[in-house]
């Protein structure tokens, strides 16, 4: 049987971009939302209009220029706001609306201070009125992880039947767990009238460190589109990063799922997005940090020489890292040693191996990382002491 195809929504140009200091100009997003198409990602919600003229002009110029991917465009449930998202993805070659209002009891009564049955009728009327702008339309209930699930199947089955093609179940505060998230969207999918008729999509915020495991426990109760962002980049601590949930689906072969994205360009494409937003990627981030293929101590490093596997569950090919590193500190071993020197071209004997160890360790406890440098300094040494 073939994997089940999970869509992936990118929103590093609509959620991602809200980060403060992250901002990216017209061109910038131009080039950002070029490198998501042909990452492959199936959607990208690339602004909000309504928030800005520059805003408002950057999807414009982007849904102009995207083929491959879903367009999309951030509004409140406000005929304002719809109208000029509509406006402003009306080049696209597939356009789609987002559009929602909050659904927990918070949202509900402390900031709209309504009612549910307005809160119900409101979302209705929003959706019907995209209806005549486009035929794909994604409703969100804001702060579903916190919304009670007899209310967010009321409103969703109302959505539905008002034409909604996606439903969005937005963990938007990171407060759900895994299997309550999961345990969410399987009551949804059992007792929502119409629900097997569109799309189920999570939208998990990191505030517990936990959007990534949420999309995936999400999927794994039947919703079949993943918001998120590269870098994970977003709201507060923000959202599953979309090489973690990718690649989890791509490692874990009992999941049974998987993507359209070209896994070889997420490297690069954080790079680009990090760059752009100048916002810096930890060293320690899954997937795409850069210590993600290295390994420093010498248990680890004599491992990973004499077999990848040992230590990484990833090729670092497949997600476009060149190559797994071996890092020299004053953790590693001889075998790490002995490898990056024959790299640089020398060749290393049992005997000559132990006295350059010694000499290499001096360095390394003065040098954090020896480098390339250090090391040919280390071994042209003995050449010429040799000579
Ligand atoms: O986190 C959230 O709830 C959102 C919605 C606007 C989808 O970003
Ligand atoms: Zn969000």
């Amino acid at each position: 049987m073939p994997n089940k195809r999970i869509q992936i929504f990118d929103t590093t140009l609509r959620d991602g971009e809200q980060v403060p200091g992250c901002q990216l100009n017209t061109d910038e997003k131009i080039e950002v939302a070029r490198a998501l198409e042909a990452l492959g990602v199936d959607v990208m919600e690339v602004g909000f209009p309504i928030s800005s003229p520059g805003d408002f002009k950057s999807v414009e110029k982007i849904a102009g220029i995207i083929q491959n991917s879903t367009v999309c465009a951030l509004s409140r449930a406000v005929e304002k706001d719809i109208e000029v998202a509509a406006e402003a993805i009306r080049n696209a070659a597939r356009p789609r609306i987002h559009t929602g209002i909050g659904t927990s009891d918070s949202h509900v009564f402390n900031k709209l201070k309504t009612t549910r049955e307005d809160v119900i009728e409101r979302g209705v009327a929003a959706v019907k009125f995209a209806k005549r702008f486009v035929e794909d339309v994604e409703f969100y209930a804001e702060d579903a992880g916190r919304t009670e699930n007899e209310f967010l199947a009321r409103i969703l089955e109302k959505v539905i039947a008002a034409g909604a093609t996606v439903v969005n179940i937005p963990d938007t505060t990171g407060y759900c767990l895994p299997w309550d998230y999961g345990a969410k969207i399987r009551y949804l999918k059992e007792n929502v009238k119409g629900i097997d008729d569109v799309t189920i999509s999570t939208h998990c915020h990191n505030d517990l460190g936990l959007a990534s495991a949420n999309s995936i426990a999400g999927v794994v109760h039947g919703a079949t589109q993943i918001e998120c962002t590269i870098n994970g980049i977003g709201e507060r601590a923000g959202n599953a990063s979309l090489e973690e949930v990718v690649m989890i689906m791509r490692t874990q072969k009992g999941l049974d799922f998987d993507t359209g994205i070209n896994t070889k360009c997420l490297k690069s494409v954080s790079e680009l997005v990090s760059s752009k937003m100048r916002m810096p990627v930890q060293p320690n981030k899954a997937i795409v940090g850069a210590n993600a293929f290295a390994h420093s101590s010498g248990i680890h490093q004599d491992g990973v020489i004499k077999s990848r596997e040992t230590y990484e569950i990833i090729d670092p090919l497949d997600v476009g890292v060149g190559e797994s590193s071996i890092v020299l500190t004053a953790r590693s071993g001889r075998a790490a040693l002995k490898f990056r020197a024959e790299r640089l071209g020398f060749s290393v004997g049992k005997e000559e191996l132990e006295d350059r160890y010694q000499e290499f360790l001096g360095v390394a406890d003065r040098k954090k990382v020896v480098e390339d440098q250090d090391l040919i300094q280390i071994f042209s040494h003995r050449a010429r002491k040799t000579a």
